[in-house]
């Protein structure tokens, strides 16, 4: 065996599915027509989501063309390093939306609510810029204890604590394309 194929076999690869593809559009369906519940009775109001890049990418594709309302999309960049002392520190704003959201009806969307640093960091920024409302929408949640007092308002899926990929999720920047929620496969790589 070369060496080429003995690095190849020791890369993470795809493990157990555990949301399939008609699964995930069902349920994103049903999301979008409880977010369309929630906001559609207000009249001549615009919605900005704010989508949390990248692991939000193709959840967002999906969910925004599932809300007749009037949307506006703006997206943020954001990365966590787990570890620091506060959720301040550990998180990381590399980009910022350009949109300005006083006075607006704001959704945050993200792949999924581990800890819940993340999106205690950018619920905080945000709200600070003057925001009419803010709820949270993510794809998936883990069954975790959590010290974040944060709950987000719509949530497609209670998962297990386990590292999953696809659907927008990744391991390092690897498998966001592959279409069903997989778990990762370390051991077995
Ligand atoms: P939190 O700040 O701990 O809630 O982390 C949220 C971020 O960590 C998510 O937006 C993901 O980018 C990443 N993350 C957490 N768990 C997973 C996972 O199981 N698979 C892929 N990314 C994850
Ligand atoms: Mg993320």
């Amino acid at each position: 065996m070369t060496d080429c194929c003995t690095q190849k076999s020791k890369m993470p690869r795809l493990g157990e599915v555990l949301i399939s593809r008609d699964r995930i559009a069902e349920r994103v369906k049903a999301l979008a027509d409880e977010i369309c519940h929630c906001y559609g009775g207000q009249e001549n109001s615009e919605l900005v989501i704010v989508a949390l890049m990248t692991g939000s990418l193709v959840f967002l594709a999906d969910l925004i063309r599932q809300l007749p309302l009037r949307v506006r999309v703006a997206i943020m960049v954001v990365s966590n390093y787990p570890g620091r002392s506060t959720s301040a520190e550990g998180v990381r704003i590399n980009y910022d939306i350009q949109e300005n959201i006083a006075g607006k009806d704001v959704l945050v969307v993200d792949d999924i609510f581990d800890t819940g640093q993340t999106l205690r960091a950018v619920v905080d920024l945000l709200e600070k810029r003057g925001v009419r409302t803010i709820r949270i929408c993510v794809l998936l949640k883990k069954l975790i204890a959590r010290s974040e007092n944060l709950q987000p308002d719509f949530v497609g899926f209670e998962i297990p604590n386990k590292f999953v990929v696809g659907y927008g999720l990744d391991y390092d920047n690897l498998f966001r394309n592959h279409p069903e929620i997989a778990v990762l496969d370390i051991e077995h790589g």
